[in-house]
């Protein structure tokens, strides 16, 4: 895929590895995109400006209140328009200073400013570099993961010879191994671009299953994932309708929401909309049992103990994949403690879906409440991926273009 017309923001902070970057550039501009380069004051010690505007074609910017008098008294604002106006937003070489600003929200120059003023739709290759101990210091790994909740990608600096003498990881990746990952975001974006118009069905958060009238069994689902999902898929031009249980979340722009307590009322809603759907998606935590009777009022505590009977509800992705699936394509989600790869692909069978999403609970970062998880995906033509640590936003991603691959097929 060419780059062609594409627009990418280039921001370049004061690392060692600034002096690939020229080359970066060239790559870019020989492909033709369109590049502006923002760098750091500090940036300019490792490369210099004039090369940069030489091979981008047009001005460097540093400062936000450039000292120049010919600027124009608008100029300061352009960090507002560049965010709007570029596709991409690269930031190669990523210091340990800047990973911090960009983590907290500063903004005292052309690159954080603009950081902070691009659209949250759009995407954030961030390529960290710096010195080993540096690297590996827990607020820079701090950082780099609260970077990666925010929704940007973080590629891993690669492992070798670094400025200092010492071996380990912290190296940039090479200038064509940047253009790999510049040209696989541009892909990702042009599959996830077919959920345009699509219709989307979503169950999210955890079903509340009544004791009595003030009490009930649930579970810690947040409705995290589902809600990624459905703003993910509402983003790039989908038809969403989201049947949530009880969260505090807000709804994502452009999402019709439905909220309910229990597994038969989510079960009520998604029959109505169960049609309509292209897509089915079953990211809730449904109780699997309900108390047989909810007791009226509030249950006493007459007694040291006492037994709650409880029923199966209905598996309502079961009851859609296995009766109901016409055309639809049905992704579940496979929360194992044991035998992971086992049991997730018993479900992908039994439920007769498309795509199963692994998870577990016992991994850091992964599962209820946290923004970011681990996942496998598995699909019923039996590929099976596995991903590291990342947010719920760019898993959202990624399970809308594993089900955007099988419009391919229609
Ligand atoms: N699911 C559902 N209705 C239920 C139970 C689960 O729609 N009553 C859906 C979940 O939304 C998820 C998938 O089925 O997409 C698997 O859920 P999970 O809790 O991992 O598995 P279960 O099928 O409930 O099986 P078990 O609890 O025995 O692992």
């Amino acid at each position: 895929m060419s780059l062609q017309g594409k627009k990418i923001l280039l921001g370049i902070s004061a690392g060692i590895a600034a002096y690939k970057i020229p080359l970066l550039v060239r790559l870019l501009k020989k492909e033709g995109a369109e590049v502006q380069v923002l760098m750091t004051q500090n940036a300019c010690q490792f490369v210099s400006d004039l090369t940069l505007a030489t091979l981008s074609e047009k001005s460097v910017l540093s400062e936000i209140f450039p000292k120049s008098s010919q600027v124009s008294p608008t100029s300061w604002t352009c960090h507002v328009a560049l965010g709007e106006w570029a596709d991409l937003y690269v930031i190669a070489p990523a210091t340990a200073n800047t990973l911090a600003k960009l983590a907290s929200g500063l903004c005292d120059d052309m690159l954080t400013a603009t950081f902070l003023t691009m659209p949250a739709t759009k995407p954030r290759l961030i390529f960290p570099s710096m010195d080993r101990e540096m690297y590996r210091s827990r607020s820079v790994q701090r950082n780099m993961l609260q970077l990666v909740e925010d929704g940007c990608k973080i590629i891993e600096p690669e492992s070798g010879e670094l400025a200092s003498g010492l071996i380990g990881e912290g190296r940039m990746p090479e200038p064509e191994n940047i253009m790999a990952s510049i040209h696989s975001e541009f892909q990702n974006m042009l599959q996830i671009d077919r959920l345009k118009n699509k219709r989307i069905l979503i169950t999210a958060g955890a079903t509340r299953e009544k004791i009595d009238d003030v009490r009930f069994v649930s579970n810690y689902s947040s409705g995290k994932m589902g809600f990624a999902l459905a703003g993910e898929a509402a983003k790039h031009g989908a038809e969403v309708v989201l049947i949530s249980g009880k969260t505090y979340l807000e709804t994502p722009g452009g999402v019709k929401r439905i909220d309910i307590e229990s597994a038969e009322e989510m079960f009520e809603e998604a029959k109505l909309y169960f049609e309509w759907s292209d897509v089915f998606i079953s990211a809730a935590a449904v109780a699997d049992y309900r108390p047989e009777k909810k007791i009226d009022g509030k249950f006493k505590k007459t007694t040291d103990s006492f037994e709650l009977q409880m029923v199966k509800n209905p598996d309502i992705l079961a009851h859609f994949g296995e009766q109901k699936k016409r055309n639809q394509i049905a992704i579940g989600f496979a929360l194992e403690s044991s035998d992971h790869l086992k049991h997730a692909q018993e479900k992908l069978i039994k439920k007769n879906l498309d795509v199963v999403v692994l998870n577990s609970p016992n991994i850091d970062g992964a599962g209820f409440e946290v923004d970011t998880n681990i996942v496998t995906i598995l699909s019923k033509e039996g590929d099976i991926q596995e991903y590291p640590l990342m947010s719920k936003r760019d898993i959202a991603t990624l399970i809308l273009k594993k089900s955007s691959c099988f419009f391919d097929k229609d």
